[in-house]
């Protein structure tokens, strides 16, 4: 490391409420480095970000930009010393188009004042063109998938010319190719001398593209130094506090009857001919690669998808399935995946955002049973080890993990007979994802059924009986949880493998 880092953030301090977030932390990024920002969930990390981003000011400490002190008073003196920040919770404007976000607050117009449509859409295109994508600058951001609003905020920094680029998670939404599109571009950004800050809770992205870490827990900095020499279980160690168990945490239960059944169910260009029962008592696991479908069948078979055919059951009986409400009164819940979007109120306290699915659990005679709600709350406070010091503040104030665990918390809390996961632990730490599987074969245990979808196979291993996985809409294998193993999986995930005979 030389003596002169691009970037150095000095003795920070920061607290909200009273509340200490940030203590005393120093972070120094080089030139052209990838810098690995780590910690569990509510550590600090985005709070460490916006104070660079100049989205919140320090309390105490300062920050240097090339040796010179710059005091990041707001956004735009933060971007005008090449500073460009993706944020954890996309910020991108539905309403808007493709073309009209990247350039939002600085479009290119002439010299009487005219925006110049054409060459942005066009400056639009080229950027997506350099991260693969092909889509239409003038297509409304309402009308895209999750992923591309992730790449639209990767590609409005690409376009700045940035010296430094604040990552928060960029990767929860992308797809695996999609992914290493943009490992290959934070290569070669860094070949060209661009620093890049990089959050992430998935260690095997971060020791595939970073050079050097920093460490946070509890807004303190542990430990920092050069990837390298590091394997992944101690940087896990320093994050956490503790080594993390690799075993499986599902035991085998005895089932119940089957609880749901499911018959060539198909949804053109969705998926097709799907069968499979679930019984009480049971972790049902669905693995693939993004675009195999999994996700547009749960969501159909929750009713937010009203075109499929086939045949659900649900305690042998035939039910019909095209509203939320009647899957709720049909007894599933449903942990979605993107938690921004379909699962949070942001406007809405913690505490009531845990109670959302349940009301009537906290009711009597018209009365919210105030002490009712927050005993519930305490016990999955303590349980999901949910970072939040007062949980009548609005669930924004939460770092993102946090937010996860209360709409996991709600889910538990209305206490369906089945109940669907979603990429249960998007943004959960490694040491939290431990007590989200505790709390997933807790269910399992009392007799619920479970249906988990997720793309990580080791994850699906750890806590189901038994595996689905997918390709291109289709069921292409079943494993038994016990037997299976991460490789074979994959085989059957990208297609180059398929059972000969029918599944279902
Ligand atoms: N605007 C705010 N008001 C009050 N508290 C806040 C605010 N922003 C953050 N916090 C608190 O600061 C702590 C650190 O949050 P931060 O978002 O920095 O964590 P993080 O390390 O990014 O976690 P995650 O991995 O879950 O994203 C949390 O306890 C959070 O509740
Ligand atoms: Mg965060």
């Amino acid at each position: 490391m030389t003596d002169n880092p691009f970037m150095t953030m000095k003795n920070i301090d920061k607290s909200f409420n009273g509340v200490p977030v940030l203590k005393n932390v120093s972070l120094k990024v080089e030139k052209g480095e990838i810098h690995a920002l780590l910690g569990e969930n509510g550590a600090g990390k985005s709070t460490l970000m916006n104070i660079l981003g100049g989205v919140h000011l320090p309390d105490n400490g300062s920050v240097y930009i090339d040796g010179e002190q710059v005091k990041m008073l707001n956004p735009r003196i933060s971007q005008e010393q090449g500073i460009s920040f993706i944020h954890q919770e996309l910020n991108v404007v539905a309403d808007l188009k493709v073309y009209e976000n990247m350039f939002l607050g600085s479009e290119i117009r002439n010299k009487v004042g005219f925006l110049k449509v054409e060459e942005m859409c066009r400056e639009t295109h080229d950027v997506m063109a350099t991260l693969g994508v092909d889509i239409d600058p003038k297509e409304y951001v309402r009308n895209l998938d999750t992923s591309y609003k992730q790449l639209i905020e990767i590609a409005k920094a690409l376009l700045r010319k940035s010296r430094l680029i604040i990552m928060d998670e960029p990767t929860t939404s992308l797809a695996e190719h999609e992914v290493n599109r943009l490992f290959e571009l934070m290569r070669s950004l860094k070949q060209s001398g661009v620093s890049i800050i990089y959050i992430s809770h998935k260690l095997k992205e971060i020791k595939t593209v970073c050079d050097s870490y920093t460490v946070l827990r509890d807004g303190e900095l542990v430990g920092t130094g050069s990837m390298e020499r590091e394997n992944p279980e101690t940087i896990t160690k320093l994050m956490v506090g503790k080594a993390i168990s690799q075993e499986r945490y599902v035991h085998e239960n005895p089932f119940g009857p089957v609880i749901m059944e499911v018959k060539n169910l198909t949804s053109e260009g969705l998926f097709n001919d799907i069968n499979f029962t679930l019984q009480q008592g049971e972790i049902l696991g669905f693995t693939g690669l993004a675009g195999d479908g999994r996700t547009e069948l749960f969501e159909s078979l929750f009713g937010y998808r009203k075109k499929y055919s086939g045949e659900v059951r649900i305690n042998g009986e035939l039910v019909k399935i095209d509203h939320p409400r009647k899957a709720l009164k049909a007894g599933i819940g449903f942990v979605p995946k993107n938690r921004k979007e379909n699962a949070i109120i942001k406007d809405l306290s913690v505490i009531h955002n845990m109670s959302l699915s349940s009301m009537g659990n906290f009711e009597s005679s018209g009365f919210l049973r105030d002490n009712l709600e927050k005993e519930r709350f305490q016990y999955y406070k303590d349980a999901l080890n949910i970072k939040v010091h007062n949980p009548q503040i609005t669930i924004d104030k939460l770092s993102g993990g946090n937010q996860q665990k209360v709409v996991i918390a709600k889910w538990l809390e209305a206490n369906t007979d089945i109940l669907i996961f979603d990429n249960p632990t998007q943004g959960i730490d490694v040491g939290a994802k431990q007590e989200i599987y505790q709390e997933i074969v807790t269910l399992s245990e009392q007799g619920k059924a479970v249906i988990v979808l997720s793309s990580e196979a080791p994850e699906i291993i750890k806590i189901c009986h038994s595996i689905n996985v997918m390709y291109q809409g289709e069921i292409t294998a079943r494993f038994d949880g016990k037997s299976a193993n991460e490789e074979e999986i994959m085989q059957y995930a990208t297609g180059s493998k398929r059972e000969a005979k029918k599944i279902g």
